[in-house]
């Protein structure tokens, strides 16, 4: 055999675990014992492998430590070679390039291996790492009688998809919809709904398609205008408040009437976006309520929060606010009330040590950065968080509107959910139409509303999370770019080609060599649970995207360059087991991006 390469008949690559290790971790592997084996004192290291566009991988690990091994770039790769290649690993052939980069190929059997194992299993050969976590996902979180805005928009599909990707990868995931339930807005409301009985605000009242929360929008704003008109009005609406607090029972019925009837108007967003939220999942304010006074007591004694202004607060010893001072939670109000912050901190209290998790999501705009900053100091120096807890803000940025600013409706309002999906499955069906002008009319609507909801999906997923985006209905149902309606009709295009050859249940044959097309293709398809890790280590859903737009690419290069139904066997076999797990990994990732995928359009 040349320097360098293995023979051959010493390899036996059958995998047969249920979960297939990605060769990319493979080939990490050797790399590491070869380091191991040729600088003991290197042990440990980082092999530093990654895939590459002059071989199958990379390793950039001889520039990385020729330092610490006293010795040039060069020497350590040809160290390095002579070490994997005397060892049984996945590496079948090291070259070294440049300056000390070792380039490294894989035997094509050992791939078409991977494939072929990965092709039996019914989750694509992806392990569950993360079996064992339990992680708190709060999210969505829109507030009672009031209108839900993009920016919950942005929250609720943020945070189902990274529930998803969790849960697949063995996360126990908890999901809280954080309700803005309670605080003293319902005074008013309850007050106006005993003195106006005539509003019209209940959900079955409305007609179908009108969502009850605009009339519980209009509800809002009109208490909210007779409250700042009529101090009569005002006052007895917070004697509401204490009422509801205090629980006299016609107040609080009439306060869970309008819970209530928000969460339908809530349930018939999340019932169109297909997300995982169900009714167990509300967990809102009010719920920490019983809750609160304890909290503070907790927090009071062990000198956390003090007396400061009549209120009790706790000021930050790790951050200032913008007036230089220190950053003060709001513990418990002049008037005796709790807020949004003690909330929080019984949320984060509750989530430790009731629910047991050890990893806490929150998934809210970037604004509110600092309150999370603050939340998550208090709960360390209350001994709630430890080291072997990860609390994390989820942030997002902003939905601009076509003119570049925070998006609103033209009178300056703000846009109100249903009518943005809406457009986006009319705009979806009119480019689908026009694709396939012969869909029957059934067909068509359902299509278009999985590729408008879809659509939407996609366009903020695959930004990146932390930056704004703009809301361009127009780009997001294109057919052309990184669009959900691409993915989706990528995914098609597949499906289509297996039922012309017949869905067959292909065999690999592993002894075929490897076109470029074709290894492109494969070893994309071999790192999908390393693009979902990777998801659940950054929490950033585009990285996913940016995947599956990849593999989508890679499979036009494939069927581009090579034959697929015409070829002769058993290549074509081969190459119809790559369009079927092209097709698998496709569906999979959209559903973990909670899109659908068609099987035509
Ligand atoms: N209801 C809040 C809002 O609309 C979001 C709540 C987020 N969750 C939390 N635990 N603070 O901004």
């Amino acid at each position: 055999a040349a320097p360098g390469t293995m023979p051959a008949e010493k390899e036996d690559y059958s995998v047969t675990n249920h979960e297939v290790l990605p060769l990319l971790g493979q080939v990490a592997d050797s790399v590491s014992q070869a380091i191991a084996h040729a600088r003991p004192e290197l042990a440990g290291a980082d092999p530093l492998v990654r895939r590459s566009e002059h071989a199958d991988f990379q390793s950039n690990a001889a520039l990385g430590l020729a330092k610490r091994a006293r010795t040039k770039p060069a020497e350590l790769a040809e160290a390095l070679t002579a070490a994997v290649s005397g060892d049984r690993g996945p590496i079948t052939r090291v070259e070294v390039s440049g300056p000390g980069f070792l380039n490294i190929t894989v035997p094509d059997q050992l791939i078409w291996n991977q494939l072929a194992a990965r092709l039996a299993s019914p989750r694509l050969g992806v392990g569950t790492p993360n079996e064992g976590q339990r992680t708190v996902i709060d999210y969505s979180a829109p507030n009672i009688a009031k209108e839900m805005h993009v920016g919950h928009l942005r929250t609720t599909i943020i945070g189902d998809s990274l529930a998803r990707v969790l849960g697949f990868l063995g996360v126990d995931v908890i999901r809280q919809n954080h309700l803005g339930d309670w605080g003293t807005q319902f005074g008013m409301l309850i007050q106006y709904l005993n003195e106006h009985p005539e509003t019209t605000w209940h959900h079955d009242e409305l007609e179908p398609g009108t969502s009850a929360v605009s009339a519980l929008d209009e509800l809002y704003r009109a208490a909210r205008a007779l409250f700042n008109a009529d101090p009569d009005f005002a006052d007895r609406s917070r004697q509401r408040v204490v009422a509801l607090q205090s629980g006299d029972p016609d107040t609080i019925a009439r306060w869970k009437e309008i819970v209530t009837e928000s969460e339908k108007a809530f349930r018939d967003i999340y019932d169109r976006l297909g997300v995982l939220l169900i009714p167990e999942d509300s967990v809102g304010e009010s719920f920490y309520n019983h809750l609160l006074a304890h909290v503070v007591t907790e927090l009071t004694e062990a000198g956390i929060a003090v007396e400061s202004d009549d209120a009790l607060v706790i000021f930050s010893e790790e951050v200032n606010g913008p007036d230089g001072n220190p950053a003060p939670l709001m513990v418990r109000k002049r008037d005796g009330g709790y807020g949004y912050d003690t909330t929080d901190l019984a949320t984060i209290r509750y989530r430790i040590h009731d629910l047991k998790a050890n990893r806490l999501l929150y998934v809210t705009d970037s604004r509110q950065a600092l309150h999370f900053q603050l939340i998550f100091e208090g709960a360390r120096r209350a001994g709630w968080l430890t080291d072997c807890i990860e609390a994390a803000h989820v942030p997002y940025g902003t939905v601009l509107g076509p003119d570049g600013r925070p998006f609103k409706t033209r009178s300056g309002g703000t846009v109100r959910l249903m009518d943005l999906l809406d457009e986006a499955v009319a705009r979806a069906r009119a480019v689908v139409h026009e694709k396939d002008p012969d869909l029957p009319a059934e067909e068509l609507d359902r299509i278009a509303e999985q590729a408008g909801i879809g659509a939407v999906k996609y366009a903020d997923l695959s930004s990146s999370r932390i930056k704004d985006y703009a809301f361009d209905v127009d780009r997001m149902v294109s057919f052309n770019g990184n669009t959900g309606v691409y993915l989706q009709y990528a995914h098609t295009r597949i499906r289509s080609i297996l039922r012309k050859a017949g869905n067959p249940e292909v065999a690999i044959d592993p002894t075929i060599e490897l076109q470029p097309a074709e290894r492109a293709l494969a070893l994309e398809l071999d790192a999908y649970g390393t693009a979902l890790t990777d998801v659940s280590e950054t929490l950033e859903p585009h990285k996913l995207c940016g995947y599956l737009y990849d593999l989508a690419r890679d499979f036009t290069n494939f069927y581009e360059a090579c034959h697929v139904l015409n070829a002769e066997e058993p290549i074509r076999s081969n190459r119809l087991a790559l369009c079927q797990l092209t097709a698998r990994t496709l569906q999979h990732g959209l559903d973990l991006l909670g899109i659908s995928a068609p099987e035509r359009m």
